[in-house]
């Protein structure tokens, strides 16, 4: 048994410490808002936070996941336990760039994009291709996104209304 830190509270899980954290959070924990896409590391749907960092949840046993604070979209923003103010407009960009299409790769996009902005609050566009390269879309391309990104850093990460 291990206790894992998500979205602010403790977690018991009975998974194996090699178990890919992905498959700890959806098959066990119940969060579902981690995708699984290639499980190989090269797409970025799985994406999490720990300690406030991307991660492929994928490629990152549960035993190297359990000394931080694991972050996904289910537990920031509007809805979740973590109410956090740039998840928020995050979330809310987000929606009014129409940067979401089939949703596969939303939940990864906007954690990458919750980082991006909490490092860099009004990041340049070579910043957001930078910090979103590992995150792949096979829907958007990536227009809306990069100017949901750039909407959110040009008011230094949130001056729009929510
Ligand atoms: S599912 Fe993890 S990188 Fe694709
Ligand atoms: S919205 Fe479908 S993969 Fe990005």
């Amino acid at each position: 048994m291990s206790t894992l830190r998500l979205n602010g509270r403790e977690v018991a899980v009975a998974s194996a410490p090699t178990t890919p954290l992905l498959d700890v959070l959806r098959e066990e924990v119940g969060d579902l808002s981690p995708k699984p896409g290639c499980r190989e590391g090269r797409c970025g749907a799985c994406t999490v936070l720990l300690d406030g960092e991307p991660v492929l949840s994928c490629l990152l046993p549960l035993g190297r996941a359990v000394d931080g604070e694991v972050t996904t979209v289910a537990g920031a923003g509007v809805e979740g336990p973590v109410q956090d103010e740039l998840t928020v407009r995050v979330q809310a960009a987000f929606a009014r760039a129409g940067a979401v299409q089939c949703g596969i790769c939303t939940t990864g996009m906007m954690l990458a994009t919750w980082a991006l902005l909490t490092e860099h609050p009004q990041a340049t566009k070579e910043q957001t291709l930078e910090a979103l390269v590992n995150n792949l879309c096979r829907c958007t391309g990536y227009q809306k996104i990069v100017e949901a990104v750039a909407t959110l850093a040009a008011s230094g990460s949130g001056e729009i209304d929510g």
